[in-house]
């Protein structure tokens, strides 16, 4: 007769608890927590080994403090970025910390790609790389209609703009739209310059399919740009947002619409610092 060894049984019986805890929503954390419970030294290795890295960008994009929505795939709301190829044009041209990181930029792609998006808007351009990702990702028919602030603008003027005493993050004037200037992607780019609050949205050619907000991140633009946004959205199109999670001003404004659009889906995308609303 077989003998039951009754440690090793017991230690089945826990580890399918475990594996079952891991299924249940929020079942991760209560797996992370037990394991952390069982085995304090490995757990305190493993924080000083990926969360102390001595690399900025690696802390600046996996530290995120803000937001309640909650962390899902993208393809739990766009399930044709699944069998998406895309393509990264100038993949590790980009300035971290302005920038989207490459991950983002494989993400956004695959939302153009996999929604076959004909008409893109970004707010705030920077050096055009996101604006050339886009590009290559829609329908060659498409175009993106990409705004920042007018390469003459200087800090002086702020109190010109529509939000004139927010954190302005005005980048080097003579890098907007610096990367697509001369690649042949650029007849799908249109340049627009000005204020994004002050700007008149209807005439940017719209309705959009997608549209990708990353201009000032404070409150009160963030507002603005997302309430002009979902005047300017196709029906059945999606606005992403950059900085969630990262940024309070942005995660409180995304959480806030949540709130207010109860018919669209709200999600923060894993792994990412992206938010996505959709119809
Ligand atoms: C974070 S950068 C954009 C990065 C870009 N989307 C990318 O992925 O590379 C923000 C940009 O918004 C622009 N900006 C700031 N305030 C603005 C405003 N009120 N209207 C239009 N653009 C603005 C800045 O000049 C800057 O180039």
């Amino acid at each position: 007769m077989p003998q039951t060894n009754p440690t090793r049984s017991s230690q089945s019986r826990v580890a399918r608890l475990i594996d079952r805890a891991k299924r249940q929503p929020g079942g991760r954390n209560v797996y992370g927590l037990m394991k952390m419970i069982s085995n304090p030294r490995a757990s305190w290795e493993s924080i000083v080994r990926s969360h102390l890295a001595r690399d900025d960008v690696f802390i600046r994009q996996t530290c995120w403090h803000h937001g309640t929505l909650p962390r899902l795939p993208l393809t739990d709301v766009v399930p044709e970025a699944r069998l998406c190829d895309v393509t990264l044009p100038r993949a590790l041209s980009r300035k971290s910390g302005t920038s989207i990181s490459a991950e983002e930029a494989c993400q956004l792609a695959s939302i153009a790609k996999g929604r076959m998006v004909r008409r893109a808007l970004e707010i705030g351009t920077f050096d055009g790389n996101t604006a050339l990702v886009l590009a290559a990702n829609m329908a060659p028919d498409g175009e993106v209609v990409t705004v920042d602030l007018p390469p003459d603008f200087s800090m002086q003027e702020q109190s010109s703009l529509a939000f004139p005493d927010v954190g302005l993050n005005l980048t080097e004037r003579d890098q907007v739209g610096r990367q697509f200037q001369g690649h042949e992607l650029s007849k799908r780019i249109r340049q627009v310059y000005g204020d994004s609050a002050a700007l008149d949205w209807s005439a940017f050619g719209g309705p959009f399919d997608l549209i990708f907000i990353d201009g000032c991140h404070a409150k009160a633009y963030v507002r603005s740009d997302s309430d002009n946004a979902f005047r300017q959205l196709a029906p059945g199109g999606i606005v992403v947002w950059h900085d969630y999670g990262m940024i309070a001003d942005v995660s409180e404004v995304v959480d806030q619409l949540a709130r207010e659009h109860p018919a669209m889906k709200f999600l923060a995308i894993e792994g990412t610092r992206l938010a996505v609303a959709v119809t």
